[in-house]
């Protein structure tokens, strides 16, 4: 960008951040294990499908978040998508507590196939395998192919919007 569509970007930050606190985004964990063994998990909302068939999803993560480097080093991660019995746990995996720490409370299981933690009775977990990593500004958008799911009968996910945390609310349709 030049200097000046760097000013003007600059200047729709504030209505940007206003206009995302509108868009509610359904919360998720996004797990993955090092060589060691050793754990890494943070929330994240930035989580989209890309296409059914074959099964695709993208993420976007923080390249400073302590997620990003075993995340791209393993080329394989969980996502489970939280229920509103989940929103403790957002503050834990958000930088309330670090690393193996973040995995004291929940039903932390290990997949058998993968290898992968997954948080046992969350809305879903969707087992992923890395497809391609493109960096934009401050994150990585990572697409990834689903290899596995496990989904829970009852549909209740937890939702960010306005800053805060909620259950899904009266149906309109
Ligand atoms: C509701 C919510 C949604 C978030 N969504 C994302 C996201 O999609 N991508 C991301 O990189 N960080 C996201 N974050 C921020 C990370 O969870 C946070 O920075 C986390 O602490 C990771 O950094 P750390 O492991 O280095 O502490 C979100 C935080 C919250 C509270």
């Amino acid at each position: 960008m030049t200097d000046m569509t760097d000013t003007l970007a600059s200047a729709l930050v504030p209505d940007f951040r206003k206009a995302m606190r509108r868009l509610a985004a359904t919360v998720t964990l996004i797990t993955t294990v090092d060589p060691t063994g050793r754990r890494h998990g943070m929330v994240a909302t930035a989580v989209n499908s890309v296409t059914m068939d074959p099964p695709t999803l993208l993420i976007c993560v923080n390249r400073t978040a302590s997620l990003h480097a075993p995340l791209i080093e393993r080329g394989r991660f969980c996502i489970s998508v939280l229920m509103p019995a989940h929103h403790e746990l957002v503050g834990h995996f958000s930088g309330q507590k670090a690393g193996e720490d973040r995995f004291a409370f929940g039903d932390w299981r290990v997949d058998d196939t993968s290898g992968l933690p997954y948080l046992h009775g969350a809305q879903c977990n969707l087992f992923c395998r890395l497809a391609s990593v493109t960096a934009v500004g401050t994150h990585s958008v990572i697409i990834a192919a689903v290899e596995a799911v496990q989904v829970q009968d009852d549909v209740m996910p937890l939702i960010y919007a306005n800053g805060g945390l909620h259950a899904i609310g009266d149906t309109v349709s």
